[in-house]
């Protein structure tokens, strides 16, 4: 069997998952490649030796430049802040190599254009480039998408997604780097609003083409953190510093099969820890999932008689369902881990077989356009058309 060989930057909560995805992919898929953990990169020496030993890396290194530099590796993937994504992917794809870049793809509209027309490019040699919104992965969304594309609920009339966390509330935890707009582009926008913006525009079929949004930011100044971790962190003494980014996004949408939308993204949803919740109402029935349940689709099929309407809890844990005949017997669920591994299953299936991922990063650039919108209709304050060219003016 071939090999893929992997190098990975970044070794933290998504390096984590990401290495748990690699590890794990070729012994629940079937799959003509096999994924090797050649390499991780991360800045202080000591912490990424002992990421490389605890996550199964058989190398290390501080410097990704010398990681993309490497003969035996195939693919880049790139599990750093925001900021450094548009670098390490451009340098990556110029160098040959497969990338898998997590999201939002980039900070800017324009640094996520120039990775798109890169993919595009790196195309023409069978070098392939996708983002990693990896809720599309979860079996129950993607048997959304197969109801949805079934035609199961009808024509959608109403799209409504929310993303719920709240591990901001207080005012003293400190200005970690998701707080910051020069590392994170923007706050919960593009943390987590950025994943339901692609969900809904994936199960739907929809693009969204215009916003009315506010953001708000709560709390503006915040201790200084120590390290540079993106969850958490300790207090610098009794420094403060600026929270440059939104803690909370909210806007309407119009969609352009017709359909109308509300979105919700917060860090200070007191209480809800990890909340995406996604409901699609069409003419002839609704879709509902919760990732607090993500083992779980609420479908109500209004084409039954009268007397036998009402919302159906399908337990997606059937060897039927999408990905789900690699894992347990049915009625044995699975959880947020196997979605990078479906992730990764579906990469290397696209590398092997010479097809383009999704979401590709012209994908990924559409949700940046989204979230541009959001903060330019949240800045003049009406509604706000999405830019569509994808290539820079
Ligand atoms: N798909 C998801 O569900 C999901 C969840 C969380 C985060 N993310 C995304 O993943 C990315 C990383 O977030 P995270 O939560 O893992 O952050 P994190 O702070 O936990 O980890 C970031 C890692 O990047 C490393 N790093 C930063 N700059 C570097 C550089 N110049 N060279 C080498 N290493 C560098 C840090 O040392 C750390 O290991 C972000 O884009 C974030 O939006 C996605």
């Amino acid at each position: 069997m071939g090999q893929l060989r992997v190098g990975m930057v970044g070794y933290a909560f998504m390096g984590a998952a990401h290495s748990q995805a690699w590890r794990t992919v070729n012994h629940a898929f079937d799959l003509p490649l096999s994924a090797q953990m050649t390499v991780v990169c991360g800045r202080n020496p000591d912490s990424v030796a002992a990421a490389a030993a605890k996550l199964g890396w058989s190398e290390h290194t501080t410097e990704w430049r010398s990681l993309i530099d490497r003969d035996d590796v195939d693919l880049v993937d790139v599990c750093t802040p925001g900021d450094t994504h548009a670098e390490i992917a451009l340098a990556a794809l110029a160098a040959g190599k497969h990338v898998l870049c997590e999201k939002p793809l980039a900070n800017t509209v324009a640094e996520a254009r120039e990775m798109a027309a890169a993919a595009v490019k790196a195309q023409t040699n069978g070098v392939r480039a996708m983002c990693g919104f990896n809720y599309r992965r979860v079996p129950a969304v993607a048997l959304m998408k197969q109801l949805i594309d079934a035609g199961k609920i009808g024509t959608i009339r109403h799209v409504r997604a929310l993303y719920l966390q709240d591990w901001i509330v207080d005012p003293e935890f400190p200005l970690v780097w998701r707080l910051r707009k020069d590392m994170a582009g923007s706050g919960a926008l593009g943390d987590i609003g950025a994943h339901i913006v692609d969900l809904t525009q994936f199960v739907t079929g929809q693009s969204i083409r215009s916003v009315s949004a506010l953001t708000e930011t709560f709390v503006k100044e915040r201790p200084m953190p120590t390290g540079s971790a993106g969850l958490s962190a300790g207090r610098d003494g009794a420094a403060t510093g600026k929270v440059t980014v939104d803690d909370a996004a909210l806007f309407l949408a119009r969609l352009d099969g017709g359909a109308v939308a509300t979105y919700e993204a917060t860090r200070f949803a007191t209480g809800r820890k990890n909340g995406l919740r996604v409901e699609i109402n069409g003419s002839l029935g609704t879709v509902a999932f919760d990732f607090e349940r993500m083992n779980e689709l609420e479908f109500y099929d209004g084409s039954l008689p009268v007397t036998e309407q009402g919302f159906t809890r399908i337990l997606v844990t059937e060897p039927e369902h999408p990905y789900m005949s690699a894992w347990w017997p049915a009625g044995h669920p699975i959880g947020f881990e196997h979605s990078f591994t479906h992730e990764v299953r579906d990469l290397i299936e696209a590398i092997a077989t010479g097809q383009n991922p999704a979401p590709s990063f012209t994908d990924a650039l559409r949700v940046q356009l989204v979230l541009d919108a959001v903060e330019r209709s949240a800045a003049s304050g009406s509604w706000t058309e999405v830019e569509t060219a994808l290539i820079a003016a």
